[in-house]
């Protein structure tokens, strides 16, 4: 199935090819190690959706048209005593049967081969800038090439950046890449559930973080999409703040802004709720406008509304929300043309998610917002943060951090909220921490 799947993309993907073409992917490169410990390693993105490899040392090669096999991949050979070390290879057989490569090569060779693939072809597609020292060794090869002109062979002179065709094709989800978005969805509103129920007054914000990675693996996600915010109060106010070491008291509200990776696809949630398990009044009113101005947002994914749609919905609630609370007055078209919520809502309210969890595709299209379309996934997060320290600001709504953030997809009758799970009524949120 999934096998079927990869070669689907790659197929997607020759389809779009100028002729004369040769598509060049590296792998990630390997972390820097610490002694005989090897860091965790992630595969590049585009590598992996292209080949489900996820293998370090590897370059993947699509030359259409060449009839000794069209997909070529060089790779580590099977080494029994390094594989005793760390870990299993695919080797050059595995990758052929697995991965469905037509031919492999050892990564050692890449020198010696690669070259003679650049010959008498017109263009390279490859991620120009993103790995530098593989950007140096190709510009060698090929000019290892362009050096045998008087043979009659000639050297690509084109280089297309394979990072724009991959990044559209990976901004519209097929029903694989959903059903594996679902579950990340799935493990990540779990492990904020478990955190809810261990939650109490005096707790660490870090004991949360070890509950929610704790579910995360114990899911089969082995790793978090990026790394948990969870923070009390004030610290709520701190849009990537990471320490997570302080003691969260009673009358804290807590903001958990975590989401699993799993197979590859990430997930985003954001959710807030009192330490104490009951919202003051003033935690109240403020998460009941980001409450609104989220549920206004989400109802504005759908296809034919444009990107922008769902941030304008956010942005009218929130910015009445504050006329209301007399945070600021006038009029409110005016308020929001000059954006005069920003000191209390600086970010915006989405970014496109899959297997990254800012994920790549274009906002703009010619200069305009994208239109959505079924497939895309989105996060819808708007937030209020009265930190202790802006001018002016009445002590009553300091230390208010509120940010609800949920992943949706966008399908043909309007939207699907992939992490739904997770709750965020006032009242389910109180039920299940008391
Ligand atoms: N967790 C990062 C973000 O919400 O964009
Ligand atoms: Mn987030
Ligand atoms: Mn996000």
């Amino acid at each position: 199935m999934s096998k079927e799947e990869f070669a689907n993309r790659r197929s997607a993907l020759r389809e779009m090819l100028e002729p004369e073409a040769i598509v060049i992917l590296p792998s990630s490169p390997e972390q820097p190690r610490n002694g005989d410990v090897l860091y965790p390693y992630r595969q590049d993105s585009d590598f992996y959706y292209l080949t489900g490899f996820s293998e370090p040392q590897a370059v993947a090669v699509m030359i259409p048209g060449r009839t000794l096999g069209e997909y070529l991949v060089f790779c580590r050979e099977s080494d029994p005593a390094a594989e005793a070390w760390n870990g299993r290879r695919a080797g050059l057989d595995g990758v052929c049967s697995e991965f469905g490569a037509d031919d492999a090569f050892p990564i050692t060779d890449i020198d010696d081969i690669l070259p003679g693939l650049l010959e008498n072809k017109k263009r390279i597609y490859y991620p120009m800038g993103r790995y530098k020292s593989f950007d140096q060794r190709l510009i060698q090869w090929v000019s290892q090439v362009g050096a045998l002109g008087r043979s009659g062979i000639h050297a690509p002179d084109q280089f297309i950046s394979s990072a724009q065709l991959v990044q559209e094709m990976r901004l519209f989800k097929s029903k694989f890449e959903i059903n594996l978005m679902r579950k990340a969805a799935e493990i990540s509103a779990t492990a904020h559930i478990n955190a809810m129920k261990i939650a109490k007054p005096g707790i660490k914000e870090y004991e949360l973080e070890a509950e929610l990675i704790s579910t995360f693996v114990a899911r089969g996600a082995r790793s978090a999409a990026y790394p948990s915010i969870v923070g009390a109060g004030g610290n709520g106010c701190i849009l990537h703040y990471i320490d997570n070491n302080s003691q969260i008291n009673s009358g804290d509200l807590v903001l958990i802004d975590a989401g699993a990776e799993y197979e590859f696809y990430a997930s985003d949630i954001t959710r807030t709720f009192p330490i104490n398990g009951r919202f003051t009044q003033e935690q109240k009113i403020v998460y009941e406008i980001v409450l609104e101005a989220q549920m206004a947002a989400i109802e504005a994914v759908r296809p034919g509304n444009c990107w922008n749609d769902p941030h304008e919905a956010a942005v009218k609630v929130i910015t009445k929300g504050l006329v209301d609370m007399k945070i600021l007055s006038g009029n409110l078209k005016k308020l929001i043309a000059n954006e005069s919520f920003r000191p209390y809502f600086m970010h915006r309210t989405g970014h496109w998610l899959g297997m990254d969890v800012h994920d790549v595709g274009e906002y703009k299209v010619d200069g305009e917002w994208r239109v959505l379309e079924e497939g895309m996934v989105t996060t819808v997060e708007p937030g209020l943060y009265f930190s202790n320290n802006i001018p002016g600001l009445d002590p009553k709504w300091w230390d208010i951090g509120i940010r609800i953030e949920d992943d949706v997809l966008v399908t043909e009758a309007g939207n699907e909220v992939l992490s739904d799970q997770a709750p965020k009524e006032v009242s389910t949120i109180e039920e299940l921490i008391l």
